[in-house]
């Protein structure tokens, strides 16, 4: 099944999003595997941004992201790359359709309350910069046989 990679901005912890943003993808039936809060340091934020090196907004981003604590976490399920990136919604939050998470909780771009993983190969390169394989738990979850029919995973 798919992983991903979400990220709490600080502005989601700051603002008191948290339960409610997580709410939006165990409400979807994604399956949480890690979570953990921490303080992203700039050479952190470099490596998690380094696609964005060198573009107009990269200082500000690097400063953002540094700028309080982040929960990071691991969702697993089916198409949870594309499924996660539709839940967060379009990256400037005045475009983002309502009923989405910057759609709802958002006015700017540089602070758009989540970050997900765009495609299964940033997945894997993020779920590894944040997390130990031992962080990521392999459990049974006793709703999957009702969010997957007879495809039991
Ligand atoms: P993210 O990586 O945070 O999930 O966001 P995304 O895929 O939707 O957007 P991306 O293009 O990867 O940009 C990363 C973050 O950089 C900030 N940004 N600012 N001022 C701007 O034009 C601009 N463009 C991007 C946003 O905070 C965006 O989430
Ligand atoms: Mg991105």
């Amino acid at each position: 099944m798919e992983k991903t990679f979400v990220m709490l901005k600080p502005d989601a912890v700051q603002r008191g999003l948290v339960g409610r943003i997580t709410a939006r993808m165990e409400q979807k039936g994604l399956k949480l595997l890690a979570v953990k809060m921490l303080q992203v340091d700039r050479e952190l934020a470099a490596e998690h941004y380094s696609e964005h090196k060198g573009k107009p907004f990269y200082e500000e981003l690097v400063r953002f992201i540094t700028s309080g604590p982040v929960i990071a976490m691991v969702w697993e399920g089916k198409n949870a790359v594309a499924v996660v990136r539709r839940i967060m919604g379009s990256t400037d939050p005045q475009e983002a359709a309502l009923g989405t998470i910057r759609g709802d909780y958002a006015l700017f771009t540089g602070n758009n309350v989540v970050h997900g993983s765009d495609s299964p190969a940033s997945a894997q390169r993020e779920i590894a910069l944040f997390f130990s394989a031992e962080e990521i738990v392999s459990y049974k979850k006793t709703d999957q046989r009702w969010l997957y029919g007879q495809q039991d995973e």
